[in-house]
């Protein structure tokens, strides 16, 4: 039906939602709901990052938040804003973000959900008008529980869910229930995110890393290595076959350089290093939900002992990790490298 260059029986996230519902992804309708207050502030916030600069909101607030980082205003913003979102919900009763020390109770609400979130991802990028995002992972309450860290400090293979936003030329948004991911691109003038990617993989391998080479110094040896062996031109001394050094990317926001994996392929690396011995980014909110998604798109994420990302348990909401992420072949060459394959 309809004309050949419009396409008129499009997919909006509620009528996914719905019919996911329908196919017992979500059977009681209850993640319906936590998706749609999540897609509410993923709209808010891309909305309100587009004309920041038209209404001052670049810049820094002049605090740092408890892991350490340098607090923009739009990562207070983009917190108030995710947080009041979530109250909307009516059954998300717990939230731990990046930008708040301890763990929110939202008492009003019914002790269904926790939400763990990373409101501004990259926002040091956020001046230069480059890509950022929301990175968030989703647990259901424990049974019994009113809401507290237990509900939280879990293993990665307890989320039910986990989804982020990218607001890039587009706002594009990847959500995964457990049961594979799906990728949305925000229509502007519908106000309606649009499924554009159903069901995405990640390409199986792919010759590009992705790592910021100015902590190079500092890396442990194996790491050292194994970035050198991607970063050199090899000739096979017997068949005379060239194997090209691979391409380097890097964006410098999680959400940019995990998104191009996710489409591409290729390896993302946050290692540990002498500034950083657990790494620099947070298992709760960046690798739980990216090795989540990541996974279900049929790629790999361990951290630099070749152990599985959703294998690991935070003692502390703010815990940090290293990681190793992207297409399943790039992931073993770092585990062969490692001696773990
Ligand atoms: P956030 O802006 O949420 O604090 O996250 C920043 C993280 C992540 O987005 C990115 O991969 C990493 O910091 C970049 O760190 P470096 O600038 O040290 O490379
Ligand atoms: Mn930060
Ligand atoms: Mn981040
Ligand atoms: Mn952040």
């Amino acid at each position: 039906l309809g004309s050949e260059n419009i396409d008129t029986d499009i997919i909006t996230l509620p009528r996914f939602i719905l019919e996911s519902q329908r196919m017992h992804k979500n059977a009681k309708g209850d993640f319906s709901m936590v998706l749609s207050a999540l897609q509410y502030a993923f709209k808010f916030i891309s909305q309100t990052i587009r004309k920041s600069e038209l209404i001052h909101l670049i810049g820094i607030t002049g605090d740092t938040n408890s892991t350490g980082d340098q607090q923009k205003k739009l990562d207070v913003l983009g917190d108030e804003i995710f947080i009041n979102a979530m109250k909307t919900s009516g059954i998300i009763r717990v939230v731990v973000s990046e930008e708040q020390e301890h763990l929110i109770l939202l008492e009003g609400n019914e002790a269904k959900y926790a939400i763990c979130c990373d409101p501004i991802d990259g926002s040091s990028n956020l001046d230069a008008g480059v890509s950022v995002g929301t990175i968030v992972s989703i647990f259901k309450i424990l049974p019994g529980s009113e809401g507290d860290e237990k509900d939280v400090l879990r293993s990665g293979t307890e989320m039910c869910g986990a989804c982020y936003a990218m607001y890039g030329a587009s706002t594009h948004l990847m959500v995964t229930m457990g049961q594979g991911v799906d990728g949305f691109t925000l229509d502007n003038n519908l106000g309606e995110f649009i499924l554009t990617y159903p069901n995405l993989q990640i390409p199986a391998n792919r010759a590009i890393y992705s790592v910021n080479e100015g902590n190079s110094p500092y890396w442990v040896e194996s790491t050292r290595s194994f970035i050198e062996s991607l970063r050199t031109h090899k000739v096979d001394p017997v068949t005379g076959a060239e194997t090209k050094a691979y391409s380097a990317r890097y964006v410098g926001s999680m959400v940019a350089d995990v998104h191009r994996t996710f489409l591409y392929g290729g390896i993302f690396t946050y290692p540990s290093d002498k500034y950083h011995p657990n790494g620099k980014l947070r298992l709760l909110y960046e690798a739980f939900p990216m090795a989540m998604l990541v996974e279900q798109g049929g790629g790999k994420a361990v951290d630099d002992h070749g152990v599985r990302i959703l294998d690991l348990k935070p003692t502390h909401i703010h815990d940090k990790t290293s990681i190793w992420i992207g297409s399943p072949n790039e992931v073993d060459k770092y585990l062969m490298h490692i001696g773990k394959l």
